[in-house]
């Protein structure tokens, strides 16, 4: 479990993280989702204390981590996988880690196993490819067996297969009951490997809630609608408390956009009013972009913005 109170970070005039209060529970992978800059590694560095809050606090199995008593084997964390010594072999690099850290040698060829690294962990760590230095990093963080895991944005710049396999290896941690906490700033992503998701902007929390709330809050559905009777249909739909705009797409061929609302209550009024409908099509707005309105203004307009994001996206 990571329990965040109120964890605030400053770097002199920015705010970098804003009074954030969440809890991550094991058994299942929480995303940390939020857009370059929105403070998501800068928690994660004081969750493992790397930074100091300047206030707040942010507690490990119920205690800050300085105060843990073996680290390693409580929290692993892979914040940037190129840290290896370029000359060391991936195996050489682990066992310097055990020893450094009370850890048992036979540990070593578990996690590289565990990884898929066993073949080649012999060979210099400088020469892997980003995929295998990203296996190497995970394989540093499990090294300890901990119960907590923290991994930021551990699929940047992998291909496909390399990004299936990280999620695979998330959601395995997880159901072995660990708690697993992994940033990253694509909810397309996030949305297929996380059950639960912490949405952050501009250092402030904007939502914490299951994937499957957050996804169907994010893509609020509209709907098209084409008529020949349009300028009626309109103000039966303004007269009746809908939001309404042009599509404008094909001038020849105007057509409204329903936002917010289904195509069965579009249907149901035009029905009751005699009106005949060429189309009636719901559009889902793309997640992506729905995900960057949501945070992208919180990233344009501080603090209020984030609230006016709120209070009208969600
Ligand atoms: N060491 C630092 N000194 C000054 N500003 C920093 C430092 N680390 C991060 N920041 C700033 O804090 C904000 C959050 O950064 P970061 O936590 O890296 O965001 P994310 O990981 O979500 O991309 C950014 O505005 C960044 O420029
Ligand atoms: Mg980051």
């Amino acid at each position: 479990m990571i329990e965040l109170e109120g964890l605030t970070k400053r770097y002199g005039k920015t705010v970098a993280v804003q009074d954030l209060t969440f809890t991550v529970r094991p058994g299942i992978v929480t995303g940390f989702l939020g857009p370059n800059g929105a403070g998501k590694s800068t928690t994660m560095r004081m969750i493992l204390g790397l930074d100091k809050p300047t206030a707040g606090t942010a507690l490990v199995q119920g205690k800050p981590y300085h105060e843990l008593d073996h680290p390693l084997r409580t929290v692993g964390a892979l914040l940037d996988a190129k840290w290896v010594h370029p000359n060391r072999s991936a195996r050489a690099h682990l066992a310097w880690m055990a020893a450094s850290n009370d850890i048992p040698k036979s540990r070593v060829a578990e996690v590289l196993r565990l990884v898929g690294l066993s073949e080649v962990a012999g060979k210099p760590a400088g020469g892997f490819s980003l995929g295998m230095s990203q296996r190497l990093g995970l394989a540093g963080a499990l090294l300890g067996d901990p119960p907590v895991l923290l991994f930021d944005e551990p699929v940047n710049g992998l291909d496909p297969e390399g990004i299936l396999w990280i999620r695979r290896f998330l959601q395995r941690l997880a159901a072995e009951g660990r708690t697993v906490l992994v940033s990253s700033h694509l909810l397309a992503e996030m949305a297929q490997t996380a059950e639960h998701l912490v949405v952050i902007g501009r250092g402030k929390l904007i939502s914490d809630s299951t994937t499957q709330d957050f996804v169907e809050r994010a893509s609020e559905q509209s709907v098209r609608v084409r008529s020949p009777q349009l300028a009626h249909m309109r103000s039966l739909l303004i007269a009746n408390g809908f939001a309404v705009r042009e599509d404008g797409v094909d001038p020849e061929n105007p057509a409204l956009v329903v936002a917010g609302a289904s195509s069965d209550a579009v249907g149901k009024l035009a029905g009751a009013n005699a009106i005949t409908l060429f189309e009636l099509a719901p559009q889902l707005a793309s997640l992506e972009e729905a995900f960057m309105r949501m945070t992208g203004d919180a990233v344009q307009y501080h603090g209020e913005g984030v609230d006016q994001v709120m209070g009208g996206a969600l």
